[in-house]
């Protein structure tokens, strides 16, 4: 059996690399799968977050994927903080889980910086909690972008510790699903690095609540090189910004890095830079409208995540139970 797990944390908006490296992806596959959407808002805690703009994130971020086009009928969409098992198989699975492999986390070293007497306990054990999420519902697939590789890597190798300390095969190991034409998609203000929710400058991103004027003012803004635009992909070699929107622009219009380069081939990166504004209000306003509609009803987000959340408790508790068994815990 397939079954699909996924997740992203409600911190500030979404933006068009949480879409094209993860939400789209998932669009495609909940037709074929059994699929399960969370708003992992339990790991959202492991940096400070403002109470009220985590509970607005969470709720946003709900709208966002079904905005984007998940159908919660037919998935799963609920909040992580809503089925406890995540942090109880959490806890069972960090007993098995050596410090050397966590040690190993990049993202745990760029998150606590130099300063790694200050960060938190819930940062370090991070990717255990990712592990449970997916483990909990004997996930096969993990749909995400390049970044989530490492955790993923991690989850199999705790299944495999578990699968050899208790002699039993409760998890599968878990496949990460990492395709696309934009599984790592640069900020707009350096080329080199991810476009990400906590860069400081809100410029470095699209976002995917943004309006038509703040799409423009973002793309024409982007950080690019006065060449004009290339004539071949490996002439883009080392022009990573131009590169980088290039890949947006053949991402969002179905069109391989090649066709993008042919079209534009000699031309000023202005004329590329207002084709791609109109591309990305086209692909963004749609989702950025239904977002706002979905808003403004919190009651009927909540509704969503509550049923979401007893759906996916129903999956959870049975596999929690086979957990303790083979651990030995008591059930009484
Ligand atoms: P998060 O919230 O950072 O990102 C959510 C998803 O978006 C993808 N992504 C990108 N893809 C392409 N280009 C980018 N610039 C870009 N930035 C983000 C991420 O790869 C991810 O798929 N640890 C996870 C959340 C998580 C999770 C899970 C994911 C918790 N438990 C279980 C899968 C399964 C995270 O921080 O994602």
């Amino acid at each position: 059996m397939t079954r699909i797990f996924s997740g992203i944390q409600p911190t500030h908006h979404l933006h068009l690399g949480n879409y094209l490296g993860a939400i789209r992806n998932w669009v495609g596959l909940q037709h074929q799968y059994e699929s399960i959407f969370c708003i992992v808002d339990l790991h959202a805690l492991t940096v400070p977050q403002d109470p009220a703009a985590l509970l607005r994130a969470t709720r946003e971020v709900a709208a966002t994927y079904i905005a984007c086009g998940i159908d919660p009928v037919k998935n799963i969409i609920f909040h992580q903080s809503g089925v406890q098992e995540h942090a109880m198989l959490a806890w069972l699975l960090g007993t098995i889980t050596p410090l050397g492999w966590l040690n190993r986390m990049t993202q745990f070293k760029e998150k606590a910086g130099k300063a790694r007497d200050n960060a938190g306990l819930g940062l370090y054990s991070y990717p255990v909690l990712m592990a449970a999420d997916i483990l909990l519902y004997k996930a096969t697939h993990v749909p995400v972008g390049e970044d989530q590789k490492q955790h993923i890597e991690l989850a199999r190798d705790i299944a495999g510790a578990f699968a050899r300390q208790f002699g039993k095969e409760v998890f599968p190991l878990p496949e990460p699903q990492i395709f696309g034409a934009a599984t790592r998609v640069m900020s707009l203000r350096d080329g080199q690095k991810k476009m990400s929710k906590s860069d400081e400058s809100d410029y470095s991103r699209i976002n995917l609540t943004d309006d038509a004027e703040t799409i423009a003012l973002k793309v024409r803004k982007a950080k690019t090189d006065p060449e004009p635009m290339p004539e071949t992909v490996e002439a883009m070699a080392e022009r990573y910004e131009v590169a980088n929107l290039v890949g947006i622009y053949g991402a969002l219009s179905d069109m391989t890095r090649e066709q993008v380069v042919a079209r534009y081939a000699g031309q000023q990166l202005s004329g590329f830079k207002k084709d791609l504004t109109d591309l990305c209000v086209e692909k963004i306003a749609p989702i950025s409208a239904e977002l706002n509609r979905l808003m403004a009803a919190p009651g009927d987000i909540d509704a969503i995540l509550k049923k979401g959340a007893d759906r996916a408790s129903a999956i959870a508790k049975p596999v929690l139970a086979e957990t303790y068994d083979a651990m030995g815990l008591l059930r009484v």
